[in-house]
């Protein structure tokens, strides 16, 4: 047997040098059988699986649930059920940016939590804003382009960006969200994370309930402000990865509780705002939050790559007692993720041990790709060799709606108060205070000074005063006096978008 610290080739075989390609002679040429230089090569090619599209930056931690209250009267699935603790990973990440963007740039976070549970993996796949920038998911893919980089230079660009929030007015909300002073977190410790979307859970009786998740960080909501979060960008790129890190490993363990919005099933037809409309919120005065449990993360993975880069969150995978809603960006993200997986990681992407769950898997897929364990026979159903069969009890417990119509395409039906810029407004006035105000008008104009132009910025004053006429025209006068400053004719053009805004409103 060799010494177990001699080092090998990938077959196990020992090399006999990890410096010194083999060469006819000390100055000859290196020769084709070194297979353990060609090998060393060929790897090193192949390090890299594909960046998330979107959401590649991102980093993450192991830890565990436990359910402190009692909400079985809400949702049988089993790890919400009384005093239970279920295993998790979780991982925080920003959108736009690259695998190795700064950790700091104003963006959405996700929140991408999978629970080891006994019933099967369960995937809340949420993010750090309680609402999204559109709700059909018909254009998710132009949103994501207009906020990653052009076609020509291949730089971000700021005009792209505004010009699709203006074309979309259902972004007001998020887009608010996102300017103020949460759009950057100081850690990934100190935000909240939501579902955003709507999910329907079902008790042991059947009982239906629509619910969205509040995950309340109890370290606090802190933020970066712009400037903060610029220099930090320039000086620790992966400020949040990091402190995240530290953290756990100094014994510092962050928490999360868990609160629930419940609906009973029959409010949703006339709730004053569609419940299944990704842009809005339900105030908390309707449905106020009911705590669940406590999230805590109190291990860091020993391998970045197999851990987190091959971790393979999917909102699809739902257990008995949680299933979707009509919310049509939910459903199409229901597809999307399992087809990025396959994409990316490769079609046998659950058997890694990151995205495998704690409990026997017992489906009939088999071979592909990297496949190393398959189930074995019989490889069809239904058989009559003692392989697996369904269970026909669990048809009731899917968690259902009724749906009838003919085929059209067009936006969900209006509820009395839907709109697209009153939630957003409510959040302007009745929200934040005078002073998040000021630093929401300062990161908004701050960011239309970088590189929008004329018909965009026009556009752009006017969707801040359908939001808030005051809001408005403090953006609109706050432009004008700076490109006054630094260039006299674009003061007069903005002045002039902004009298024609104002005319209009
Ligand atoms: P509430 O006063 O009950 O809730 C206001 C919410 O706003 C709280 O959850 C608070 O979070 C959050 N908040 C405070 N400051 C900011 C900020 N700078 N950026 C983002 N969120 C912030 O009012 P309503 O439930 O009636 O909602 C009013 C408005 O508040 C909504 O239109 C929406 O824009 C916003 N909001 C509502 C949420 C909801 O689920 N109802 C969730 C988040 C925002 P915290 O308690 O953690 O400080
Ligand atoms: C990542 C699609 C909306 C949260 C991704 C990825 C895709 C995607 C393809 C990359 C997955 C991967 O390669 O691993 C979509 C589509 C959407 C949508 C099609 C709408 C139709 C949303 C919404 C949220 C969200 C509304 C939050 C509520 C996330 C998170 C990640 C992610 C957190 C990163 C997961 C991880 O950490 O691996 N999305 N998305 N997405 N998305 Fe979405």
């Amino acid at each position: 047997m060799t010494d177990q610290n001699f080092t090998t080739d990938d077959a196990g075989i020992p090399v006999s040098s990890d410096e010194h390609s083999l060469t006819i002679g000390t100055d000859g040429p290196i020769l084709l059988q070194d297979h353990y230089l060609i090998e060393k090569m060929a790897q090193f090619n192949r390090e890299r699986v594909a960046e998330r599209q979107p959401h590649a930056k991102g980093g993450g931690a192991f830890g565990r649930f436990e359910v402190t209250e009692d909400v079985s009267a809400y949702t049988k699935a089993d790890l919400f059920q009384p005093g239970k603790k279920t295993d998790l990973l979780i991982r925080f990440s920003s959108v736009a940016g690259e695998r190795g963007s700064p950790d700091t740039w104003r963006d959405p976070r996700g929140f991408a939590v999978k629970f080891y549970t006994d019933e099967g993996n369960y995937d809340m796949v949420g993010n750090n804003t309680p609402v999204f920038f559109m709700r059909d998911p018909m254009k998710f893919q132009d949103f994501i382009r207009s906020q990653k980089r052009r076609a020509d230079n291949n730089l971000r660009d700021h005009d792209m960006q505004w010009d699709f929030w203006t074309l979309s007015p259902e972004s007001a909300h998020q887009v608010t969200w996102l300017m103020g002073d949460r759009g950057i977190p100081r850690t990934w410790r100190h935000m909240n994370g939501y579902s955003s979307h709507t999910y329907m859970w079902v008790n042991a009786a059947g009982d239906k309930f629509w619910v969205k998740y509040h995950f309340k960080t109890d370290q606090g909501i802190e933020f970066f402000t712009q400037h903060e979060g610029d220099q930090m960008a320039s000086m620790d790129t992966d400020y949040h990865t990091r402190d995240l890190w530290e953290h756990i490993e100094g014994g510092e363990y962050p928490s999360w509780t868990l609160n629930m919005q419940i609906m009973p099933f029959a409010d949703a037809d006339d709730y004053r705002f569609n419940p299944f409309d990704l842009t809005k919120v339900w105030p908390h005065s309707d449905y106020p939050l009911i705590p669940v449990g406590r999230m805590t993360l109190d291990r860091n993975p020993t391998d970045y790559h197999c851990e987190i880069e091959q971790a393979a969150f999917e909102p699809s995978n739902l257990v008995p007692g949680i299933g979707p809603s009509p919310d049509k960006m939910l459903i199409g993200r229901l597809f999307s993720y399992p087809d990025a997986h396959r994409y990316r990681i490769g079609a046998n992407y659950k058997e890694l041990p990151v995205n495998r769950p704690h409990v026997p898997v017992r489906s009939y897929s088999k071979d592909g790709n990297m496949r190393h364990h398959n189930p074995g026979d019989p490889v069809y159903v239904p058989n009559s060799k003692g392989g697996p069969h369904a269970d026909p009890s669990q048809l009731g417990e899917t968690a259902t709606w009724y749906s009838a119509g003919d085929m059209v395409r067009t936006p969900y039906a209006l509820h009395r108060e839907d709109d697209d810029w009153g939630q957003a407004g409510t959040m302007v006035r009745e929200v934040l205070d005078d002073a998040a105000r000021d630093r929401l008008v300062d990161n908004i104009v701050g960011h239309l000074l970088n590189g929008v132009s004329e018909p965009v910025l026009a556009k752009a004053f006017e969707y801040w005063r359908n939001v808030d006429k005051t809001l408005g025209d403090r953006i609109a006068d706050g432009v004008g006096k700076k490109q006054s400053e630094t260039d006299p004719k674009a003061g007069e053009q903005a002045n002039a978008a902004r009298s024609s805004a104002q005319a209009k409103a």
